[in-house]
Formats: C-alpha cells, structure tokens, sequence
C-alpha cells in the first residue's frame, strides 16, 4: 500500500519522465509536466552539450502568457526582462499581392509597400455580428475602399506609428504576444525546472534505447557509461526524433506536396531603435522563393528567409536575402537550416511522446512553432498516462495533435496558394498546390458570406479553463485578416443582413468608433521603444 490514496489496485503511478533534448521544447516540458505533477514524478532532462540551438528570434501569440508561463506562476515582468522579449500584436505581411519595389522591403514599413495586417485579439461587434460582416456588406456594394484591417481594427495605424500594446503605466489595451531569443528562454526555464521544481540536468549524449518485448522503452544510455530508466519518454531531440522516429520507427508524413518551402538562411542584424524605433509586429515579405521574417528585439532584429529548394538554390537565397538588408555574405555569419514538413503519423507511440520539432514542424509564418509545444504539453497532461498506456487516451491525444496540426497547414499554405503574386515560378507553383476538402469547404463557407467557424465555447474544464484556447484556434478574425488582404472577398455579404438595413445603417458608429479610439491611442501610447527600454532597464 502507498500513499495517496492508492490502495489495492496498486501504484501504477508515472514516476519518471524523461526529457530527452534540452532545447526550447525540453525545458518547457520539463517546467510544464514539473508543475502539473509535482514532486510525485522525478523528471530528468538530457541534454546533449555539443548540440547548438536554433534560436534566431521566435514569434509567439497570446496565449502564451496565459497557459503557460502563468500556469507555471511566472509573470511578463519576470521573464521578459531575462529573454530579450519585445511585443508583437500581429504580423505585417508584405508584397505579397505584388513584388513590390525590389530593396524598399529593406526601409522602415509605410509608403509604397503593399501589406496588410493580421492580427491580435477579437473584431468588434455591431448588433451581435462582427464588423467583418458589416465591412463585406459595404466592400461588395462598392461602398467603402478601406481596406479591411484599417476599417475595422485600431491596430494598423498603432504599428504605422510604432507604439505600444501598453500604456506608460502598464495598463493594457490591445492583446499582444512576444518577440524573443527562443534559447533564452530555454535557459530561463533551465533555471526555474532546475534550482525552484527540482528537474533533474544531465549533460551527456544519447547512444541507445533499451526497448522490452512490449515494444516499450525502459533506459536510454549515454555517451558517458550512464543507463537512464524512465517509465515515460518525451522525445524533444528536434528534427531527427531520435526516440520516435529512430527507434520506434513511427513515419513522419512528409506534406511537401502542400508546402514548398523546406529551407531558411537566417541571421541577427543591429537596429537604430533610438532613430527607426521598434515595430511592434512581426513582418512576413513575400521574395521570389518564399519569403522572410522581421522579428523585432531591442537593438536587432531576427530574421531569416525561407525558401524553396526547388526554386532557389542556397546561393540564390543568400544573394537575395542579404541584398535585401544590405548585408555582405562574406562577412555575415548566416545560419543555414533544412527542415522536414509535416508531422509524425503518430505523435505519442506506447511510452514515447515527440514534442517539438521531433513531433511536427511547419515554415513559422504564423507564429505557431512555440504554440504547438505549449498544446501538446496541454493535451499530454489532459490524457496523462499510467504505467499502463491506456491505448484510449493515447488515441485521443494523438488526434488532437493531428487536427491542431493540419487545421494549421492548411491556413498557411492559403497565404500562398492564394496569394496573388504570380511574378516568378515559385509563386506560379503554390498556385498549382491541392487544398484539402475540408479546407475547401471552410473557404466554401467563407465566400457564401458565413465565415468559416461557429463561436468558440468557452468551455470550462476541472485544470484551468483552458480548454477554449485549443478549440477554434483559427477564428473567423484570423480567415478574415489574412483572406482580404489577399484579395480574396467573400462572393455575398452575410444574407441576414440584407433583412437588416437599420442594423446596417448604425455599423456606421461602430465604424466611426474604431477611428476616434484610434486617434485617441496614437494622441496617448508611448513608442514601443520607450516601453520596452523601461521594461529592459536599458
Ligand atoms: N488564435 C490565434 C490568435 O489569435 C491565431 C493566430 C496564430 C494568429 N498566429 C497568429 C493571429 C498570428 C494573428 C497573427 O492568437
């Protein structure tokens, strides 16, 4: 008999996870499953020393802050200050309906550039409807020319001015997420697994898995002689899946038939924030094979291109991509990086769960790498094992991984497959790309006047009412905002709405209404440099 109210079925508790990879996704497993269990499970990490992180800025969303660094007790003002961590309230995207002028894309945003906005946070809503509605109703009579993210959201002409998501005294008023070092944050949740959860480090290499006749994992062993035993194994070697590819043989399904792109050329470049100021958006610019993120930080910004093996070779996207930003490739030091598209079939297989890029990895141009770490470590602990592995949970778990997954390309491969560029062979070639059926079908919806998906619940659930984040993850908003500023109009306005022309007629306030707090906040925001230099103690 032990303790915890475990009597005679015995104990088939979890007592020892192991992490295997100390990158970003390791130790955010560690300090997530640290938090979740307790000190009823012994959690080791094993981290190979010679193997470099990929951290060359890394664009989160919203819900960061709320089920993950706050289940884990950790405020913005504790972390932010110890990974480099500016705000972002959206993504800017550029050129991508037409090549635009060639180096401007290099020049602080504005003029002369075509972008549009995608963005943060909830549309307004006129007579229980979203403005979206209203904005489509009046498009499609021809009574309005303003594009749909100036019309309806204040937050345009906020990063038009690069201010702030935060008043001088903290208050917030838009919802933002963040810019940051991704290896930072890997060492800042080091320390707190480590010296505040008690997570056990282990620098030393995988060699080997034992597994036994069940197909089960039971001890890795190491470079250095040691034998790790565990009874769950979490996989975040990155992209070799050294467990659950390697030595569970689960297939990774490779989606490169709906994505193309499969490389990136990164690097860090030094900003003039006192002259230029700090963008408070991550920029996504369309070039000839892909395209390329800004990711802001105080003093520099990440960036990276990624492209298309098959339509540009690595010379090519260097040459273009270091033209750009006016860098010399001889001199600056450039990361190089392949990646696979798509997912494991299986994320978890008997005791082995992929997390990271050792699961699934898909091009960042939505922000969604970090989000898809936090969402596993949320659906691994809804279904959290015992040492008997369930199939029925497992199962489960694995199709909430697959929907998260594929709901996720297929928004992402829309930004190109209907993007209007159509200059180069790359961007002739997304054209070519199949959308899935179900992804036909929401567009189906969109283009009816409907939008894409009903409300989302807020559904409460018995570990933090988390629940609803991982539900409905692309809303309407986000069709709306990445859709019209691709061209892509809904073919009818809403039809209820022609029944509704007094309903019509009063959106007009609601649209005023976007303009005067628009004013008002361009009239009181400190500059997004100002803040974060405050925040920074810089
Ligand atoms: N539900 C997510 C959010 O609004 C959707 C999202 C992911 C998103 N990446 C984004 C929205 C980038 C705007 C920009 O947080």
């Amino acid at each position: 008999m032990r303790s915890g109210g475990l009597t005679a079925v015995g104990d088939n508790r979890i007592k020892d996870v192991l992490v295997l990879g100390g990158g970003t996704a390791g130790w955010m497993t560690a300090s997530y499953l640290g938090r979740a269990l307790g000190p009823t499970v012994r959690i080791t990490v094993l981290e190979a020393p010679a193997i470099p992180r990929i951290g060359v800025g890394e664009a989160t969303i919203p819900n960061l802050q709320k089920v993950f660094f706050d289940f884990l007790g950790l405020s913005e003002e504790e972390w932010m200050p110890e990974c480099n961590a500016s705000f972002k309230m959206g993504i800017r995207f550029v050129n991508w309906r037409t090549p635009g002028t060639g180096e401007a894309e290099a020049r602080p945003h504005g003029t002369g550039q075509d972008h549009f906005d995608h963005l943060f946070g909830l549309l307004p809503s006129h007579d229980n409807l979203p403005l979206s509605h209203y904005w489509t109703y009046k498009r499609l009579a021809g009574a309005t020319d303003k594009p749909f993210d100036y019309a309806c959201y204040v937050q345009p002409a906020v990063f038009d001015k690069k201010l702030s998501p935060r008043f001088l005294d903290g208050t917030r008023w838009a919802s933002y997420a963040w810019h940051f070092d991704a290896s930072l944050v890997a060492d800042f949740l080091r320390r707190f697994a480590v010296e505040k959860q008690g997570a056990v480090h282990i620098e030393d290499k995988f060699t080997e898995a034992e597994v036994d006749q069940r197909g089960h994992v039971t001890a890795i062993t190491t470079e250095s002689g040691r034998r790790l035993e565990a009874d769950l194994f979490v996989d975040c070697s990155g992209f070799r899946g050294l467990l659950i590819n390697q030595v569970m043989k689960e297939p990774f399904l490779d989606m490169s038939d709906h994505l193309l792109n499969d490389r990136a050329v990164a690097t860090q470049v030094p900003h003039d924030d006192e002259t230029h100021g700090v963008e408070p958006f991550t920029s996504a610019i369309a070039m000839s094979s892909g395209w390329t993120w800004k990711i802001p930080m105080l003093g520099r910004f990440g960036t990276g291109y990624v492209y298309s093996s098959r339509f540009a070779s690595q010379d090519e996207a260097t040459a273009e991509f270091c033209r750009m930003w006016g860098l010399d490739p001889e001199k600056q030091p450039l990361n190089h990086v392949k990646f696979r598209v798509g997912r494991n079939r299986r994320a978890w297989v008997k005791n082995v769960v992929g997390i990271g890029l050792a699961s699934c990895f898909l091009e960042p141009l939505e922000s969604t790498g970090i989000y898809f770490v936090y969402a596993a470590l949320y659906h691994l602990v809804k279904h959290f094992p015992d040492k008997r592995f369930d199939p029925v949970p497992v199962d489960r778990f694995n199709r909430e991984i697959e929907t998260m997954f594929d709901d996720t390309r297929d928004f992402v491969q829309a930004h190109f497959s209907f993007a209007p560029r159509n200059d180069t062979a790359f961007w002739r070639a997304c054209k070519e790309l199949e959308l899935t059926d179900d992804f036909k079908e929401k567009v189906a919806l969109y283009k009816a006047g409907l939008g894409v998906n009903l409300p989302v619940t807020d559904e409460a659930n018995y570990y933090g009412n988390f629940e609803a984040e991982f539900r409905n993850f692309w809303s309407n908003a986000n069709y709306y905002c990445v859709f019209t500023g691709l061209d892509v109009l809904p073919d009818h306005s809403l039809s209820l709405l022609s029944h509704r022309p007094s309903s019509v007629e009063s959106a007009e306030a609601a649209f005023a209404e976007v303009g005067h707090r628009r004013d008002e906040l361009l009239k009181s925001l400190p500059s997004t440099y100002d803040y974060l230099r405050r925040l920074h103690n810089k």
